[in-house]
């Protein structure tokens, strides 16, 4: 059995992994807190433990909460419409905690902050996971595009996001998530019928990954789940913890979603935007040849991005801005790469040039390249 992730210190990967759940959502909610075609807004943490480690440290419901309030409140304040918070727990003594914890939570933050009333609303559950999943009223929430959900899934092992978990996932409109999986595990039993009756492992390409990048083809196997022909996004970010190496499987089907995560998973690693730790091996910063400015991922996907320009299959911004994401870089590194090549005499932009990088939906000025 798993041990129990709350009755000890959380420790320092466990704590990195709740940073970047935290940072996503404070990059997901204002977006949805300002958007008029959004009625309301429900976060589901469906795996949310007691609420705190054994130092009191918060976990992911407290997390949530302290982020949806924003500094100076400057999220809470502006919140007009139903935003509500559904923290499900499976064990009943940690379920009760939770809700304690949640409850003395609030009432603190409201008291510091001179407020009578809190303006979001939060449920504690406690469910199996595969029972609540499959509830008629959570599936119409779900299908509903009416509303945005955060969905944070902090599963033990791997066998709760299992196929079709993922894939009515991926199939859900305005729906936003981040799962956690333990990659080495799928890896070292990948023949145990109990793993192979989650995971179909033998459509995972360990054998071509080292060690280092599990996780990557762990998040390579979802990626082939979702239909060809299907706008979506993925992106995964590596943890490695003593041996073993877990992760994040982050899905959205809106660019503006993957831009965001992107931000995040960039901010925690610079060097490749997807590890807590030098995943592709690449001269550290401060190291004595960092200053040759190489970056692997970085540099691979410019190139790439070089040359399907100057083969005409990127012929527009906006498909090149996507490309960088779908490749998991930030979309600046393609308006880099115009610049180069016009720098370079070898392109030239039809329509108005522009660095626009960010909001990728929303790009008025489209420009074709034309190659010289
Ligand atoms: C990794 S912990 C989550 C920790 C939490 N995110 C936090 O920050 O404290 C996973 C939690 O899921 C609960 N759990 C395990 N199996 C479950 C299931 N099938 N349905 C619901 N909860 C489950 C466990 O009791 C445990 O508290």
């Amino acid at each position: 059995m798993a041990k129990n992730i709350n009755k000890t210190t959380f420790d320092e990967a466990t704590k990195q992994k709740l940073e970047i759940f935290g940072d996503s959502f404070k990059e997901w909610l204002p977006v949805f807190i300002h958007d008029k075609y959004t009625d309301a807004v429900f976060i589901f943490d469906f795996f949310a433990g007691s609420g705190t480690d054994a130092d009191n440290n918060p976990g992911s419901p407290l997390i949530l909460l302290d982020k949806a309030k924003g500094e100076n409140r400057k999220y809470c304040s502006k919140a007009q419409k139903t935003i509500k918070f559904f923290f499900n727990e499976g064990s009943v003594r940690k379920s009760n905690k939770l809700q304690e914890n949640t409850d003395a939570f609030i009432e603190q933050c409201k008291k510091a902050n001179s407020c009578l009333q809190c303006v979001y609303e939060y449920r504690i559950l406690n469910y199996d996971f595969q029972e609540l999943f499959s509830n008629t009223a959570i599936k119409k929430v779900f299908e509903n595009n009416n509303i945005a959900k955060f969905v944070l899934l902090d599963q033990y092992g791997f066998s709760q996001i299992n196929e079709d978990v993922f894939k009515q996932l991926i199939s859900f409109p305005k729906t936003d998530f981040i799962f956690f999986i333990s990659s080495s595990f799928i890896n070292r039993f990948k023949d145990h019928p109990y793993t192979k009756q989650y995971i179909d492992t033998s459509k995972i390409d360990f054998d071509d990954k080292g060690t280092k990048e599990i996780h990557r083809a762990v998040a390579e196997y979802f990626r082939s789940l979702i239909p060809i022909g299907k706008e979506y996004y993925l992106h995964h970010f590596s943890i490695k913890k003593g041996a073993n190496y877990y992760g994040l499987i982050f899905g959205t089907n809106h660019t503006l979603g993957m831009e965001k995560f992107l931000k995040v998973c960039w901010k925690h690693d610079k060097l490749s935007g997807e590890a807590n730790y030098n995943i592709d091996d690449n001269w550290e910063e401060n190291s004595l040849f960092a200053q040759l400015g190489e970056n692997r991922k970085k540099d691979a996907v410019s190139k790439k991005i070089k040359e399907l320009i100057l083969s005409k299959e990127i012929s527009d911004n906006k498909t090149g801005l996507r490309y960088a994401l779908i490749k998991g870089c930030e979309p600046k590194l393609f308006t880099e790469v115009v610049q180069q090549l016009i720098n370079a005499n070898l392109i030239e932009i039809v329509g108005k040039f522009n660095r626009q990088s960010a909001k990728i939906h929303r790009i008025k000025d489209l420009y074709q390249i034309k190659r010289k």
